[in-house]
């Protein structure tokens, strides 16, 4: 035992109210504390198919590659982009929050010739503008956030897939704010490539990323197969394309892996597998419909709560997210002396902001296991009880009461 005392291991019981993660359905953390399997194990391999077929239904997809990458959200961003762009080929990314950003910079690691467009915080790209650039900049790929948590704005996607496809394009979409929360039907809007995170709107903790891909981006994957020297029997096939350029993340060498084959490749979070398996059966078992109107209300709610305390909400109230909600920092209040008494007094995480947006918003959560009434009215309470004592003038109750007559009327 090295110098010092060290505890047990006991977080405080904080409500996580900001942009992710949030707290974990208790129902997850117990399936985090199975016993371990062996990656080939029988039994295993069949848990696996179920978190195949379990996230076809949350992704809405007949996806045959519907799979887990072992990482947080990013590393499934960085998984499909990596495994889609060959070095030079031109990616347009909409830029509307920092999420589009990350895309840029993955991308442009990765040998693109990247396009970026952007739009100011807060709003979101037009139809016809998304239409103008694919058809002016000719992409092979586009790749884009459907939510993005920095600036609370949700990307309408439901005609980007045609229009994609019209153009020869491949497109990519990070669902990891919002899978879950908002409608995002892999298949009917043509998504090529969606992949999600565990810890926002799936009620789970971050460390694997779900991801899903069709037939298009198959193919243009499995063209630059490539099997480690240390596997390959005298039955490989290797593509004929560019070898990806990253191994760990490398999906033409993950598809083998979790194919029947079975091709080794890491050794599999096993304890991140059960949790993201219980993560999509309890969302299924609640119904995607049915989360959808849960996540719709919590926002209604936390909205109509911040709005009769006197509070300015962020943006396009048209393009909101439902699960992620920005509100202005009122002049003369210090941001993060209220999120800190928040947490000291009332163990209530709510979330600071990037960028441009840095000490001008917070951003509060209601998603996953913490979309619900109760989360929403403590954390209204307590916010309205915190600004009160910086002096901030909020009709006292009537946040809660507002919040209340929505769950009340619903
Ligand atoms: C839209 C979006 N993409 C990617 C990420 C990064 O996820 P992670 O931190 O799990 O890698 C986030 C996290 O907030 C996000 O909101």
């Amino acid at each position: 035992m090295p110098e010092g005392r060290y505890d047990d291991l006991n977080p405080a019981p904080r409500l996580l109210m900001g942009p992710g993660p949030i707290n974990a359905d208790p129902r997850v953390l117990r399936a985090m504390s199975a016993q371990l399997l062996g990656q080939f194990d029988p039994q295993f391999r069949g848990y696996m198919k179920e978190v195949s077929a379990l996230y076809r239904g949350v992704f809405q997809t007949q996806n045959r590659w519907t799979l887990l990458i072992d990482g947080t959200a990013r590393s499934a961003i960085e998984a499909a982009l990596a495994s889609l762009i060959e070095p030079g080929d031109r990616v347009l990314v909409p830029v509307f929050g920092r999420f589009g950003h990350l895309k840029v910079e993955i991308a442009q690691r990765y040998g693109a010739k990247v396009v970026p467009i952007e739009v100011e915080w807060g709003t979101v790209f037009a139809a016809e503008a998304l239409e103008k650039h694919i058809k002016s900049c000719k992409p092979k790929i586009v790749a884009v956030s459907h939510g993005d948590t920095s600036t609370t704005m949700a990307q309408p996607l439901q005609e980007l897939g045609a229009l994609c496809r019209a153009h020869d394009a491949l497109l990519y979409v990070d669902a990891t704010a919002t899978l879950g929360g908002m409608d995002l039907p892999a298949d009917a809007w043509q998504l090529d490539v969606v992949s999600a995170g565990l810890q926002k709107c799936l009620a789970g903790p971050s460390g694997s990323a779900p991801l899903t891909l069709n037939e298009r981006a198959e193919r243009r994957i499995t063209r630059r197969r490539h099997t480690e020297a240390g596997l390959r029997t005298p039955g490989s096939v290797e593509g004929e394309g560019p070898v990806i350029r990253t191994n760990y993340f490398d999906l033409a060498m993950i598809m083998d892996y979790w194919s029947d084959k079975a091709l080794n490749h890491h050794t599999e979070a096993t304890t991140m597998l059960y949790a993201a398996r219980e993560c999509a059966r309890i969302l299924l078992q609640e119904g995607l419909a049915a989360a959808f109107r849960r996540h719709a209300l919590a926002s209604q709610a936390l909205t109509q709560g911040l709005a009769a305390m006197g509070l300015k909400l962020f943006g396009d109230q048209k393009h909101k997210m439902a699960n992620v909600t920005g509100v202005h920092i009122p002049q003369g209040v210090d941001g993060d002396k209220v999120r800190r008494a928040l947490l000291q007094d009332f163990n209530i995480e709510i979330g600071t902001s990037f960028g441009p947006l840095h000490g001008r918003i917070w951003r509060i959560g209601t998603m996953g296991y913490n979309a619900r009434s109760d989360a929403v009215l403590h954390t209204l309470g307590a916010l309205e009880a915190v600004l009160s004592a910086e002096r901030f003038k909020a009709p006292r109750g009537a946040a809660v009461d507002a919040a209340l007559a929505v769950y009340r009327k619903a």
